[in-house]
């Protein structure tokens, strides 16, 4: 589904991406982990073309990507969820969904609110005025009515409370049963390795690690190193 190879990128003067190497197979989940300030998100964001690649390509099926304009790539059925979610304060949930929604997406508004009751009963609310759950969650919603094939999620679980991560990583496996192809962005190692069929460790714009996430759960040595997480 998405192939990276040799990825180089970066702001101005500063060099992030050192040579980027990830690929996602279709239907999968591939998370992406990292320290702050590792190149996560500025990967995603690459990837989207949002930050332009220097070097390096970046495939979709078999389609080079890179050098597209973000537009181009939406419109090639990749759907981005930022850090800061990005929702349409002032505008209510169903007109966030419904301005997003594209006719030939699997994922109607009604499909939505199935699977988001908690959003379906806050149709009539503006935005601005949900949780930051709810928000997530309508960040979520609304890339899935785009109606893509893959899915660029940067740490949807970032400062939500712990039963609210429960109902995001709910709803993330089920868009993966329906076929969606994930690249999850994650600072919360376990919700990494409760969802993902693989697992890239980055470091200073490098990937040091990948394999499954059976490997990384057994390597304490990984995580203290690339995750801070104690031993
Ligand atoms: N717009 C920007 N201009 C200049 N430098 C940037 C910009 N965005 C990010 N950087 C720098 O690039 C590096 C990687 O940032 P990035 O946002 O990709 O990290 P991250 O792994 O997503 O971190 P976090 O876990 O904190 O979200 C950091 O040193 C950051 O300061
Ligand atoms: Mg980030």
């Amino acid at each position: 589904m998405l192939r990276l190879d040799d990825v180089h990128s970066g702001y101005g003067q500063s060099q992030v991406l050192k040579g980027i190497s990830l690929e996602l197979a279709d239907g999968q989940v591939a998370a992406l982990l990292g320290r702050n300030g590792a190149g996560k998100s500025t990967t995603v964001k690459t990837i989207m073309g949002l930050v332009p690649p220097r070097r390096g390509a970046v495939l979709l099926e078999g389609r080079r990507i890179d050098g597209l304009p973000p537009s181009r790539i939406s419109r090639l059925g990749v759907a981005y969820v930022p850090e800061q979610r990005r929702i349409f304060s002032y505008l209510t949930v169903r007109e966030n969904l419904s301005i997003a929604e594209r006719p030939q997406s699997a994922w109607s508004v009604a499909r939505l609110c199935e699977m988001f009751p908690r959003l379906a009963a806050l149709m009539r609310q503006r935005a601005g005025t949900l949780s930051g759950g709810e928000q997530q969650m309508l960040a979520i919603a609304r890339a899935l009515a785009t109606g893509p094939r893959l899915l660029l999620l940067d740490e949807p679980s970032q400062g939500l409370a712990p039963s609210i991560v429960d109902a995001v990583v709910d709803s993330i496996a089920e868009m993966r049963s329906g076929g969606l192809s994930i690249l999850l962005v994650e600072q919360n190692l376990e919700v990494a390795l409760d969802l993902a069929d693989s697992v890239y460790l980055i470091d200073q714009g490098n990937i040091v690690f990948s394999g499954s996430g059976r490997e990384l759960r057994m390597r304490a040595d990984l995580q203290a190193r690339y995750l801070g997480v104690e031993t």
